[in-house]
C-alpha cells in the first residue's frame, strides 16, 4: 500500500475527488493548510531575491492510501488534470504503508482500505 499526500490549490479539490472516487477508494482525509514551495510564496523573482520570510499561501492537504498497482495511474491523472502550468500547482509525496487497522472490527491489511 502507498500513502499519497497531495498538496493542491483549494479550487482543485472537486477534480481530485473525482479522480480518487473513480479509483474505488472510500477513504481520504482533507485538511486546510498553509504552505510555500520553491518560490517561497512569491510568484515574482524580484520578491524572492529580497530574502523575505516565506509568504504562506492557502492550500489543501489531501491524504489517501491506495493499492500499489493503482498508484501510477492515479499520479498520472492528478498531474494531467491538476496542472495549470503555473507555479504553485502543488506536490505529491508518496510513501510505503506497512499496515492498516479498521478500528471498528480490528481487521488489518489492505482489504480494509
Ligand atoms: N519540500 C516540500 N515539503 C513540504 N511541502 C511542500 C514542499 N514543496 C512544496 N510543498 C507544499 O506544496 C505546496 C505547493 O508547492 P509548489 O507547487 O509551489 O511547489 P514548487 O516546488 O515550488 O513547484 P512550482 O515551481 O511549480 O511552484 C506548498 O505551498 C507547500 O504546502
Ligand atoms: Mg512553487
Amino acid at each position: 500500500m502507498k500513502k499519497i499526500e497531495i498538496i493542491i490549490r483549494p479550487e482543485k479539490l472537486d477534480t481530485l475527488k473525482k479522480i480518487l472516487a473513480k479509483n474505488d477508494y472510500g477513504g481520504l482525509t482533507v485538511m486546510s493548510a498553509m504552505g510555500c514551495g520553491h518560490q517561497k510564496g512569491f510568484d515574482k523573482p524580484e520578491f524572492q531575491e529580497l530574502g523575505l520570510e516565506a509568504n504562506l499561501l492557502p492550500k489543501l492537504y489531501v491524504m489517501t492510501v491506495v493499492w500499489d498497482e493503482d498508484l501510477e495511474e492515479i499520479i498520472t491523472e492528478i498531474v494531467e488534470k491538476l496542472s495549470t502550468g503555473n507555479v504553485g500547482d502543488g506536490k505529491i509525496f508518496i510513501s510505503d504503508i506497512e499496515d492498516v487497522v479498521r478500528i471498528r472490527t480490528g481487521e488489518r491489511g489492505e482489504k480494509t482500505l
